[in-house]
C-alpha cells in the first residue's frame, strides 16, 4: 500500500479553507501533496491551519506530526506545483473564468496521464471544461468540509469523462477510506447541495409562515432525525420504518410542502442588513467569539467521535 501511495503525487491548487484541508487529508493518508495558492502569505496561511489541525487531531489518534508537514510541499509557481502531478485538484474561489484560466494552464503544464479535478460547489463539467484540450481526464470531486474528518466526497462526472477515470476515482478514494459516491449526470448542486437546500426551504417556510423558530428548527433536525441521518441515509431510514409507513405520512404533508423557485426573502433581508451569521457575529443568533470557538470545537469533537465510532464498527 506504501507502494501506492509512493507512485502518486497529489496538487492542491487554493490553500484557503477547502485547499488546506484536502492537502491534510492526502498527507495523513501518506501522499506527498504540492500546495499551491497566489502568495507566500497564503500558503503559509494554509500551512498554519494544517499545523493546529493537526495538534488538535492528535488530542484523539497519534500523528507523526513532522513526518506528515514534510509530506506537503509549499509552491508559489503553479508550473512547479503541478508538473509531477498524477492528481490536481483545483479549490480556488467559486469563480468560473478563474477555474478555466487555472485549467487552461495547468492542462499545458502535465502530463497526459495527470487527471484534473474541482472542488467547485455549484459549477458543472461541461462549464469548467469548455476550453478543454483533453476533458476526458477532468471530473468533479466535491468535498464537504472539514475534509478530513468528512469521509463522503460526490464525484461529478461530465458527459466527457472517461468511464476508466471514473472507475480509478473511485476506486483510489475507497483505498484510502474515502466514501466516494458518483453524480452520474451532471446536475446543479450535486447531490449533497441539492439534498440540502431543500430542508433549508422548508425550513425557512416554517419560520416565515410562523410555525417555529430557527433555533427550534435546528433543534429538532440536531436532536432527532440529523442524528440518525449519520447512521442511515433517507433511503434506508424509510425502509427501516417501512416503505408502506413512509408512503402514508408522505401522502398526508406533500402537497403542504414549500416549492418556492425563489431565494429567501428573509435571508434576503438579513444579508441587506449585513447579519451574516458567524462572519459578523449576528444572523439568527448572536456570535460572540467564545460562542464561535466553543461551536468549532462541538463540531470538531462531533465528528472526532464519529470517525473513531465508523473506525470501531469496521
Ligand atoms: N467552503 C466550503 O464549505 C466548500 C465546500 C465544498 C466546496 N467548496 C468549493 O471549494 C472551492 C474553494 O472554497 P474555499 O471555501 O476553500 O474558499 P477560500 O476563499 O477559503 O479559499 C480559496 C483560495 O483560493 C486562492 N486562490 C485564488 N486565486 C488563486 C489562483 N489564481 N491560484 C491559486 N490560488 C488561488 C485564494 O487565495 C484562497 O486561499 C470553491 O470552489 C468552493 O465553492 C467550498
Amino acid at each position: 500500500m506504501n507502494d501506492f501511495r509512493n507512485k502518486i503525487t497529489i496538487s492542491v491548487i487554493g490553500s484557503g479553507l477547502m485547499g488546506h484541508g484536502i492537502a491534510l487529508d492526502f498527507a495523513l493518508s501518506g501522499f506527498k501533496v504540492y500546495l499551491n495558492d497566489i502568495s507566500k502569505e497564503k500558503i503559509d496561511l494554509g500551512f498554519r491551519l494544517i499545523s493546529e489541525t493537526i495538534d488538535y487531531l492528535s488530542k484523539s489518534r497519534k500523528l507523526d506530526k513532522k513526518n506528515i508537514l514534510k509530506n506537503i510541499i509549499p509552491e508559489e509557481n503553479l508550473r512547479l506545483a503541478v508538473c509531477n502531478a498524477n492528481i490536481v485538484i483545483e479549490a480556488v474561489y467559486e469563480d468560473l473564468n478563474l477555474k478555466k484560466d487555472i485549467f487552461k494552464f495547468v492542462e499545458k503544464n502535465v502530463s497526459y496521464e495527470c487527471i484534473l479535478l474541482s472542488n467547485t460547489s455549484t459549477f458543472l463539467p461541461s462549464d469548467i471544461t469548455e476550453d478543454f484540450l483533453y476533458p476526458e481526464r477532468f471530473a468533479i470531486s466535491h468535498y464537504y468540509n472539514p475534509p478530513y474528518l468528512l469521509p463522503g466526497l460526490e464525484i461529478v462526472a461530465g458527459e466527457k469523462t472517461s468511464k476508466h477515470i471514473i472507475e480509478f476515482l473511485i476506486n483510489f478514494y475507497r483505498s484510502i477510506d474515502k466514501k466516494p459516491s458518483l453524480v452520474k449526470k451532471e446536475i446543479k448542486g450535486f447531490v449533497g447541495n441539492r439534498l440540502q437546500v431543500a430542508l433549508l426551504r422548508e425550513s425557512l417556510k416554517l419560520v416565515e409562515e410562523g410555525y417555529a423558530t430557527p433555533g427550534d428548527i435546528d433543534e429538532i433536525v440536531k436532536g432527532s432525525f440529523g442524528r440518525r441521518l449519520s447512521a442511515a441515509g433517507p433511503f434506508e431510514l424509510r425502509e427501516i420504518i417501512g416503505l408502506d409507513l413512509g408512503f402514508n405520512i408522505t401522502k398526508e404533508i406533500i402537497s403542504t410542502l414549500g416549492n418556492s423557485k425563489e431565494t429567501s426573502k428573509l435571508i434576503s433581508s438579513k444579508i441587506l442588513d449585513g447579519d451574516l451569521g458567524v462572519k459578523t457575529g449576528k444572523g439568527f443568533y448572536q456570535w460572540t467569539d467564545e460562542k464561535k470557538q466553543n461551536w468549532k470545537k462541538h463540531m470538531l469533537d462531533w465528528l472526532i467521535l464519529l470517525e473513531n465510532s465508523d473506525k470501531n464498527s469496521k
